[in-house]
């Protein structure tokens, strides 16, 4: 019986080796371990040996399926690892391929004008300042010598904020107070831009949104004229539109600046588009922003950063930049 269990033996462990998946290996298993396996049979017929055989054949039994059964485990390890390679290479993504059907974003066009006038601004020498959008009404208004009462506080259509005393905080109709605060916190020369969100209680049509962007510019020096400022005008207007179109001056009223201009750009079609204000900055504002109006001087100039991009752009309604179809946005 003794040698029979060493046949037995390798014949399991040759079922064990040819079996080449999982499923081959449990049927294995079944044939070298099961009911019905040559050892189990062997097992069965132990109880008929002579007593005194009865202890080596157990031993030898037992030997032999414990072999059997350590080269099972191997074997299962072995084929449970082949497969779990194959999945892995058979579920392999390769994720360094880039569909080209698929569309990258880009910065709104608004964002983009806003980016491109920092550039030629900072190009020029200018820094850029900034300033809350929710504004106390001294820095939106009586520092910029509008005080209470003024007229010029109605053409604004000011949204106020329910917050301290009653109108005394608004959401900034203007980047002007940036002019203000900038010169609170910095001593001349100063040459700084403003770009920044504004807010107007007004109806949107194709010319005018309730919540726009402006860029405010402020020079403070000494010896500072009104060729300074038309200079400056043209030199950004060209910087940013590029050849074909040119700027021009009309005089204007505006109660921080003495004396006042509208500036508007001339299309390469001939026709012009009013742009926004400027003009020689008030000593009154001066003094509101400690600055001596004895020694220095300067301008400042301010529009709609929005208007801007639909004048570059040719798009005819404002209202088009903020509805957001990705259709439009996607042309610019
Ligand atoms: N703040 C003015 C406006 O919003 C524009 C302006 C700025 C005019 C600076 C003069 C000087 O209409």
């Amino acid at each position: 019986m003794i040698e029979q269990l060493a046949d037995h033996e390798a014949a399991a462990l040759a079922a064990i080796e040819a079996a080449a998946t999982m499923e081959e290996l449990q049927a294995a298993k079944t044939a070298v371990l099961g009911k019905a396996a040559p050892l189990s049979e062997a097992q069965r017929r132990l109880g008929s040996l002579p007593p005194e055989d009865r202890k080596d054949a157990g031993r030898a039994l037992n030997a032999a399926r414990k072999v059997v059964e350590a080269r099972l485990d191997a074997r299962t390890t072995e084929l449970a690892e082949a497969e779990r390679a194959a999945q892995l290479v058979a579920e392999r993504l390769d994720l360094t391929e880039v569909p080209t059907d698929v569309t990258v974003g880009h910065a709104h066009v608004v964002t983009q004008a806003w980016e491109e006038l920092e550039d030629v601004f900072t190009g020029m020498g200018y820094r850029i300042a900034e300033g809350p959008q929710v504004e106390t009404d001294w820095h939106n208004f009586d520092a910029l010598n509008i005080p209470p009462g003024h007229p010029a506080r109605d053409g604004f259509d000011t949204i106020y904020v329910d917050h301290g005393k009653p109108g005394s905080t608004v959401l900034r109709t203007h980047t002007s107070p940036v002019q203000i605060r900038t010169m609170l916190t910095e001593e001349p020369p100063i040459y700084v831009v403003a770009p920044g969100r504004v807010f107007r209680a007004d109806t949107a049509d194709a010319t005018h949104i309730p919540v726009f962007h402006q860029l405010e510019g402020l020079v403070i020096d000494e010896g500072i004229s009104l060729a300074d400022l038309a200079g400056t005008i043209e030199a950004f207007t060209t910087a940013y539109f590029g050849p074909g179109f040119s700027s021009r001056l009309r005089p204007n009223y505006f109660p921080f600046t003495e004396p006042s201009a509208e500036f508007d750009v001339q299309r390469p079609d001939g026709t012009w588009l009013e742009l926004g204000g400027c003009g020689i900055v008030h000593p009154n504002v001066l003094r509101a922003g400690g600055v001596d109006p004895e020694r220095w001087t300067g301008f400042a100039f301010g529009f709609g950063i929005d208007r801007l991009a639909s004048l570059k752009f040719g798009i005819d309604d404002l209202r088009e930049m903020y509805t957001n179809d990705i259709r439009f946005l996607h042309q610019f």
